[in-house]
């Protein structure tokens, strides 16, 4: 036998528990009733891929050239563990072929070799979206309007937007000409890293944010003021439409984000509540040219994505609760043996509440211990008693409400009504809605 060891999770990432893996849960169901709402429809993809694809995504950004989980498996492919979701919904669209304009969204568990702090993490999990056929900016004003009503539906209000414009395959290359010429005239100024990578990527010294590199590109031109007549169309008119919906951005003529695909709008949104180094709370952009790269026709393609982690982090520094409700709804305690509490459970898991019970027959008092712990709006109440008498105790938990006696047939319909406000079992109620009502 081996000597026993204690293992931990590996560095930089962490187990989801309950109560915390309750904001998992909504943070995705609040995104996928956003999101499908618009059309967009889930995709799962492999958690891994050939490390080819995630190549697409930039030879020259921190996240293929450092943080990649990269390995070969027994059959000596070279495989990598997804570190963001685009190139794989790239890959499964250019593999599958769906009708155009094809919008997906997912919820996906991803993999950088970063050095961990809070809010970044080495295996993290996104919500996003994908939207691949057409240029049109106002696609690109509905993908931004979802992510922001996101934010808006869990009840954050200090999250601000940064937009910007990368332009294409016609005014790229030469800002990015115009760009290095000036950067080799203070090559010097730069940090280490950039001195020597500055010509194989000058965009990304415009992302660096080590004191050389800010104060050396201070005045350095913009993709933004360098733009050819179709990209400053297309700018112009995602600016419109943001207006036109009310949503407030700044131009961020410096944000080119840390993966090479993006085209034309590029976009952030930061939790003003968190620290500035990690307040990312989602991010995206067009890539207009990642279908050709992956293997595919030329297809548009406009995305983000969005880190739960910091999202929860975002809902706890504004003091909104992502959750929105306890874990279950009511709890019964049954001191007959418990066989009550098997068919009622029952009843009330049918009539859409979430129900709980305890165990092993336990006495009064610790059952009623274990109600108080679950969180639960109501204990329901059967002993030897009330079993003759065929009534359930009703008892608030929360709030200052009487325990109350009701019969046993009308029991379910009762705490319904408590529970969701509404009179019909048959429903689900206000419960169903995103976290906190809104
Ligand atoms: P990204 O900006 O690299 O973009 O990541 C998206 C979001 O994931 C970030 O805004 C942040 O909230 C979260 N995130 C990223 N890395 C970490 C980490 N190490 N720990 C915790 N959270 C993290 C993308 O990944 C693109 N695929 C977005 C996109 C979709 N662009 C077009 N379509």
């Amino acid at each position: 036998m081996p000597e026993p060891v204690s293992f931990q999770a590996p560095k930089g990432t962490f187990d989801v528990l309950p109560p915390a893996s309750a904001g998992y849960e909504r943070l995705t169901a609040a995104f996928a009733a956003v999101v499908e709402r618009a059309g967009y429809r889930l995709v799962i993809s492999p958690m891994f891929e050939d490390i080819g694809v995630f190549q697409r995504v930039g030879e020259t950004t921190d996240v293929v050239r450092k943080e990649m989980y990269d390995f070969r498996d027994k059959g000596g492919r070279h495989l990598a563990l997804r570190p963001e979701g685009t190139a794989s919904v790239v890959r499964a669209w250019v593999e599958h072929r769906l009708p155009l304009p094809f919008k997906a969204w997912y919820a996906a568990p991803s993999f950088r070799y970063e050095a961990p702090q809070a809010g970044r993490y080495r295996q993290h999990h996104q919500l996003g979206v994908e939207a691949l056929g057409t240029e049109d900016p106002d696609l690109d004003v509905e993908v931004i309007a979802l992510l922001a009503e996101f934010y808006a539906a869990l009840g954050l209000t200090r999250v601000v937007l940064r937009l910007n414009s990368l332009g294409d395959r016609v005014c790229r290359p030469e800002y990015r000409a115009l760009l290095e010429a000036f950067l080799a005239g203070r090559a010097q100024q730069l940090c280490e890293e950039h001195q020597g990578r500055f010509r194989e990527n000058p965009l990304r010294a415009l992302d660096c944010k080590k004191p050389g590199c800010v104060a050396a590109t201070a005045d350095a031109p913009v993709q933004a003021e360098h733009l050819c007549a179709p990209c400053a169309d297309h700018f112009a008119r995602v600016k419109e439409g943001l207006a036109a919906l009310g949503i407030a951005f700044a131009l961020d003529t410096r944000l080119v984000r840390g993966l090479d695909y993006y085209t034309r709008t590029t976009f952030e949104f930061a939790a003003e509540a968190l620290d500035s180094a990690q307040n990312a709370v989602g991010g995206g952009g067009r890539y207009d040219g990642l279908a050709e790269e992956l293997g595919g026709p030329p297809t548009a393609g406009i995305g983000f994505g969005c880190g739960i982690e910091r999202v929860l982090l975002a809902c706890a520094a504004e003091g909104v609760d992502p959750a929105g409700r306890p874990a279950v709804d009511v709890f019964v305690v049954d001191t007959t043996g418990g066989g009550v509490a098997v068919v009622l459970t029952h009843e009330l898991r049918s009539a859409g509440l979430s129900a709980d019970r305890a165990w092993d027959q336990r006495s009064f008092k610790a059952q009623f211990k274990a109600a108080d712990r679950s969180g639960a709006r109501v204990a329901l109440i059967v002993g030897p008693d009330e079993l003759a008498r065929g009534v359930v105790g009703v008892k608030p938990l929360r709030g200052d409400g009487a325990q109350a006696e009701v019969a046993r047939p009308d029991v379910v319909a009762h705490v319904h009504t408590l529970v969701t406000g509404a009179g019909d079992v048959g429903e689900q109620g206000p419960r169903s809605g995103p976290p906190n009502g809104k």
